[in-house]
């Protein structure tokens, strides 16, 4: 069976963008695929946070794992920080990751301009992504379009290493979303609606209250020309809410405008609304049983035990051929 991995950051709350893009994606494919799905909690503290909201910010993520539909029967479901043959990998690939590399990383690039004061860590950052993925001979990972160039460089790692030291990982592909499903921010709708934004009524949370999540789309950017058409470019506001309503009905553009034909935008943004305050409301039903039970540790015990003994099994590999030790 082949193998999909992939991880997010308990980096505050999920949003819609998150559900719709890495969440309910790997609600399917979880039946075709053994998956491993992880917290990467020490990828977070590459930028600062609060111990105290950190911690709950996992528990909270994990717990919206679940609601959100991913089965712990068909998921190795973990914490990155539990099993720390992730960093001691990581090191090994350090040493076969050159500088200039990490320093063409779009993301380090954009991020470390946003600080003068970044870590070391918000550098190596994609070195330790490579190793959550190397770890498991992962042949898919999921991620969206910000993280194909950090899964490339995953593979290119791989292959010097085996070039190297002999055949030791397999080269993961990125699995990357349809367009569709970027979602962008409903007050500005040409930027991704993001955990981390600034303007909260653009970023629809998975736990926000349905009377917020319906003021939040009926408040969303439009355009003056009143019909429902997907055009991306001249209309992004209405394309995004479109590409909302597509991802949780399962409709395509052309049905969702002809359904919409005689409709204002109002009683378009209500029906966006009543699906978007329908599929959240039943996973916050969800959630809520999850984060006040004890279901969590259980299935988190369960993932580590499995991680770490095929974590550790690489990882002694790769100090074997490198020489490392007696
Ligand atoms: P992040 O919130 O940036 O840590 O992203 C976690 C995962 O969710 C990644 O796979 C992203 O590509 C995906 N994601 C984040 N925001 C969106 C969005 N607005 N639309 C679709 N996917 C998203
Ligand atoms: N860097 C990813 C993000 O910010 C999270 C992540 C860490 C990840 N390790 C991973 C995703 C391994 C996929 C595979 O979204």
């Amino acid at each position: 069976m082949k193998k999909v991995l992939t991880g997010l950051q308990p980096t505050g709350e999920i949003t819609l963008g998150n559900y719709i893009g890495a969440i309910k994606p790997m609600t399917k494919l979880q039946d075709e695929y053994d998956s491993y799905l992880f917290v990467a909690d020490m990828h977070s503290i590459t930028v600062a946070q609060n111990p105290k909201e950190l911690r709950n910010n996992i528990k909270k993520l994990l717990a919206l794992y679940l609601a959100c539909g991913i089965d712990p029967n068909k998921n190795t479901i973990y914490i990155q920080s539990e099993n720390e043959y992730h960093t001691n990998i990581s090191w090994l690939l350090e040493c076969t990751t050159y500088f200039g590399e990490l320093s063409r990383m779009t993301q380090f690039k954009d991020k470390s301009k946003k600080n003068a004061n970044f870590s070391c860590g918000l550098f190596t950052y994609p070195v330790l992504m490579a190793a959550d993925i190397l770890a498991y001979d992962i042949d898919y990972v999921p991620v969206g379009i910000d993280q194909k160039q950090h899964v490339e460089l995953t593979r290119d790692i791989a292959d010097r290493f085996n070039k190297k030291y002999g055949d030791t990982f397999k080269l993961p592909e990125p699995l990357i979303s349809e367009s569709g499903t970027k979602i962008m921010d409903l007050t500005d709708p040409i930027h991704k609606m993001s955990k981390s934004g600034d303007n909260e009524k653009g970023i629809i949370r998975m736990l926000d209250e349905p009377e917020v999540i319906r003021k939040k789309i009926m408040g969303a950017v439009t355009d003056s020309e009143a019909t429902v058409k997907f055009d991306m470019e001249n209309k992004s506001g209405v394309s995004n809410l479109m590409n909302i309503y597509s991802a949780i009905t399962g409709k395509t553009n052309e049905e969702i405008e002809k359904e919409f034909e005689n409709c204002n935008y109002g009683e378009f943004k209500r029906s966006v609304a009543d699906v978007v305050v329908a599929e959240i409301s039943a996973i916050q039903e969800k959630y809520y049983k999850i984060i006040n039970g004890n279901e969590l540790d259980e299935i988190l015990d369960k993932g580590i035990n499995i991680t770490r003994k095929i974590a550790k099994e690489k990882y002694e590999d790769m100090k074997n051929k490198m020489g490392l030790g007696r």
